[in-house]
């Protein structure tokens, strides 16, 4: 176990301090929470920490930047790496463990087994990036498996992600309670992301027109407006906003990911993805 410079918070760098540590407090009958994350953190991952503080007894942060889920050609070496700063928040946040395994304790060599959750990884950004829920599922597995904890924490601004970890727990029998928690936005309607840190002064201002015209197409829909002309309008909009291309803008079912063509019958959600030169943004509401 070591302690960062900067920080009150332990962590723990192998598989065997983190489960010495959680199995300690689970003899002492506390509740433990996870919150699985990438670093470079923000407000958004921030609030996830609050809630698990609330929710459970003792709060653990892992930090842990997943090459599986990077194609060859995106960030992971660009990815923002902030180890001190992430554990300086932390400490504020009265973190009781931060968990920031080494590549090969993630990844052994020869490691072959991946999880992989069919129905909901084939939609939105399954399509756009096809190696992406494979490599969140696998490592979501991992850090369950490796921390056994009681609750585990994830955020609605990656609300397919959440809903292929609900659906992974569901069918591996994972003895874990999935939380959600709310998407944290600037001021400007943007929704906070590490990788909002790539966007030049020029895309920063351009970046809120996502959520903006998100919800002025959501209210025109919920008002009744024909569902796919709203959609193709918006898409030009944002096109002429300053985005540079849109992998989706569309409305799926907000359990199952069914696509909504013509008509919302049960709960469902606007999900969109645009690039702004070099950098994707993600976004959802609900209708
Ligand atoms: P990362 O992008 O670091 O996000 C970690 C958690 O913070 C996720 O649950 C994500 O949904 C949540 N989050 C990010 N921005 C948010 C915002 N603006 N509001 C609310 N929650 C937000 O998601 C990942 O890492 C990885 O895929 C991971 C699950 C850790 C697996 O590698």
């Amino acid at each position: 176990m070591s302690k960062s410079k900067l920080s009150a918070v332990p962590i723990a760098n192998s598989l065997d301090d983190l489960r010495n540590v959680v199995n300690g407090w689970k003899a002492g009958g506390k509740s433990v929470m996870l919150v699985p994350t990438m670093g470079a953190l923000h407000e958004g991952h921030l609030s996830l920490v609050r809630i698990a503080r609330r929710k459970a007894d003792r709060v653990v942060v892992s930090i842990f930047v997943n090459p599986a889920q990077f194609a060859p050609h995106e960030d992971f070496q660009e990815y923002p790496r902030e180890f001190e700063g992430d554990a300086a928040k932390l400490a504020g946040e009265q973190v009781d463990l931060i968990y920031a395994p080494k590549p090969d304790v993630m990844y052994a060599p020869g490691a072959s087994t991946t999880v992989q959750v069919e129905a909901l990884s084939s939609q939105l950004c399954g399509i756009s990036r096809p190696h992406f829920f494979g490599g969140v599922a696998t490592i979501v597995t991992k850090l369950l498996i490796q921390c056994a904890p009681d609750m585990a924490i994830f955020g609605e601004k990656d609300y397919q992600q959440l809903l292929v970890i609900r659906a992974l727990v569901r069918d591996l029998s994972l003895p874990v309670e999935i939380c959600a928690g709310p998407i944290i936005r600037d001021k400007n309607g943007l929704a906070l992301s590490s990788r909002n840190a790539y966007l030049t002064p020029e895309q920063r201002r351009t970046a809120p027109m996502l959520n903006r015209m998100m919800l002025r197409a959501a209210d025109r829909i919920t008002e009744g407006a024909d569902i796919s002309a709203v959609l193709q309008h918006t898409r030009s909009e944002l096109l002429k906003s300053g985005f540079d291309k849109i992998d989706y803008l569309e409305i799926h079912d907000a359990e199952t990911l069914a696509p909504v063509a013509n008509k919302i019958t049960s709960p469902a959600r606007l999900f969109a993805a645009a690039w702004l030169g070099q950098t994707r943004l993600i976004d959802n509401i609900a209708l």
